[in-house]
């Protein structure tokens, strides 16, 4: 395949990315834009190889490799429940990571000499700057990935002066940088001259981005994650369209610069939505100044309510909201959730549902899962447009949501999740919370809407719960 037909195959590819972003921001073309997208991708990688020539070789090789990775994501997208979800999205964005280093590494290691000594330098600065945005992804994922399976804990590593160690990296990390351009700035003792000035320096700066990345999510608190998943998911972007200038290839440059900027807008959502600053998420850190008064002991009596009594008070209420939380996830509710939905919409009970922007473990989590059991969507609001009707509201049903219907979050200054919107669940006239004990939401705080007067405790597991409630509906 010629040259201009591979670039002409990676633009209609970028393309088709592009349309692949825009399908995907909304429920009702969401499939058309997953569509769109591998569409894009299997043209980029039919062009890619075919654009190797004869030389079948490497032609047999990249096959082999593809079919070797192909075979493992079709076995892990088979396998994973959609609660690991994000934790298998965390472990992806740690292999781009991890690419993006071994590409920088070969890049310097192998490459054609250069006689222009602007384009040197350019390269030279490509290749640590991959390195340096692969390493952090690399380790920041894998932290990411640890805390989300549980292995890590949830809470923010709190060390003293953690801004400082940050700022550190950063400066030497620049020092490196300029050692690793004009190595003919530093003379090395004999034991380590073997190596040369840029290998070291490279080898140098590596550990610190690896440790920085380690740093930066580790130092995160859990109810903060989403916006660090957000960011990784751009980090990694940003690696691939680094690996990508080390490449010399377009399409990595273009999709890298894609993935790197819908992520950081993402992530400025997720900011928004949890009322951060966006500077403060990228400087890691943010989620707590490790004096907040996380408590997880319970703060007064909660009253208990069954599934027939929950069913009459449902038959009797004009308006119902649902606030679905991770629980429904774990639980797989939602489809005895849409038929009880379709059931009170049938008695004439006006039922809508209010999402947390970070309810569950991925950024439309809820939306996806209700989607999934065709909830019409005009009915599933966010919380921005929900959260003033909830004192007109008769019922709400919490399926499975804790953090994001936490008053604590209002009401305690010091609570890790303080300041983060919330769903107001509490104005209602009855709130009835479906869980199966009193433990803690993802932020490991106890939840004072469990002990508030018009508050009920629907134990048992969510799915179990609601379908014992359609036997009375
Ligand atoms: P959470 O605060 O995580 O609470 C979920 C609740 O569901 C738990 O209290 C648990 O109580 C209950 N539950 C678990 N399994 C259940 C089952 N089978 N049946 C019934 N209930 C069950 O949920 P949330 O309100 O959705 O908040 C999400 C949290 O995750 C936030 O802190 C958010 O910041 C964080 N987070 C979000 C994301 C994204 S992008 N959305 C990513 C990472 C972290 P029991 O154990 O007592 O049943």
């Amino acid at each position: 395949m010629s040259e201009g037909l591979v670039t002409a195959a990676y633009i209609v590819a970028a393309i088709l990315f592009i349309f692949s972003l825009a399908g995907l921001s909304q429920h009702a073309t969401s499939l058309r834009g997953n569509f769109l997208g591998i569409s894009g991708m299997a043209l980029a990688l039919l062009a890619t190889v075919a654009g190797l020539g004869a030389d079948t070789g490497t032609i047999a090789r990249i096959v082999a490799a593809m079919a070797i990775g192909g075979m493992i994501g079709v076995y892990l997208a088979k396998k994973v429940e959609m609660t690991g979800m994000p934790e298998l999205v965390a472990m992806l964005h740690s292999f781009v990571g991890l690419a993006a280093v071994l590409v920088g590494y070969n890049s310097f290691l192998y490459h054609e000499a250069n006689v222009d000594a602007v384009m040197v330098n350019i390269h030279l600065t490509e290749v640590f700057l991959g390195i340096f945005i692969g390493a952090i992804t690399f380790t920041g994922s894998i932290v990411a990935f640890g805390k989300l399976r549980g292995i890590f804990s949830s809470k923010p590593l709190i060390l003293r002066q953690r801004h400082k160690l940050n700022v550190l990296a950063l400066l030497l990390s620049l020092l490196l940088l300029c050692v690793f351009i004009k190595p003919e700035m530093v003379t090395l003792p004999a034991g380590i001259s073997m190596m040369g000035p840029q290998l070291l320096a490279l080898l140098v700066m590596t550990l610190i981005a690896l440790a920085f990345g380690w740093h930066l999510v580790a130092s995160i608190g859990g109810a903060d994650m989403p916006v660090v998943i957000s960011m990784l998911n751009s980090y990694s972007g940003w690696a691939a369209a680094a690996a990508g200038f080390m490449l010399n290839n377009d399409l990595l440059i273009v999709t890298g610069a894609l993935v790197g900027s819908s992520g950081a807008i993402l992530s400025y959502i997720m900011c928004k939505a949890m009322n951060r600053s966006f500077i403060s998420v990228i400087a890691g850190g943010f989620g707590s100044d490790g004096s907040a008064s996380s408590t997880a002991e319970e703060t007064g009596e909660h009253r208990e309510v069954s599934a027939e009594e929950t069913a009459e008070l449902l038959k009797n209420s004009t308006s119902v909201i649902i606030t679905p939380g991770y629980g429904m996830a774990v639980a797989q509710a939602q489809y005895p959730v849409a038929d009880m939905t379709k059931r009170l919409r049938e008695r004439g009970v006006k039922v809508r549902f209010g999402i947390h922007p970070v309810a569950g473990r991925l950024p439309g989590h809820m939306n996806v899962l209700l989607a999934e059991a065709k909830v019409p969507y005009d009915i599933v609001l966010e919380l921005d447009e929900i959260n003033d009707d909830f004192t007109d509201t008769d019922t709400v049903l919490v399926i499975g949501a804790n953090d994001t219907v936490n008053p604590a979050a209002q009401e305690d200054p010091h609570s890790p999740i303080a300041g983060m919107p919330v769903l107001e669940v509490w104005k209602a006239q009855n709130v009835i919370v479906f869980k199966r004990s009193m433990s803690t939401g993802y932020a490991g705080v106890q939840n004072p809407l469990f002990f508030k007067e018009n508050t009920q405790m629907l134990f048992g597991d969510a799915k179990a719960s609601v379908e014992a409630i359609l036997k009375y509906l």
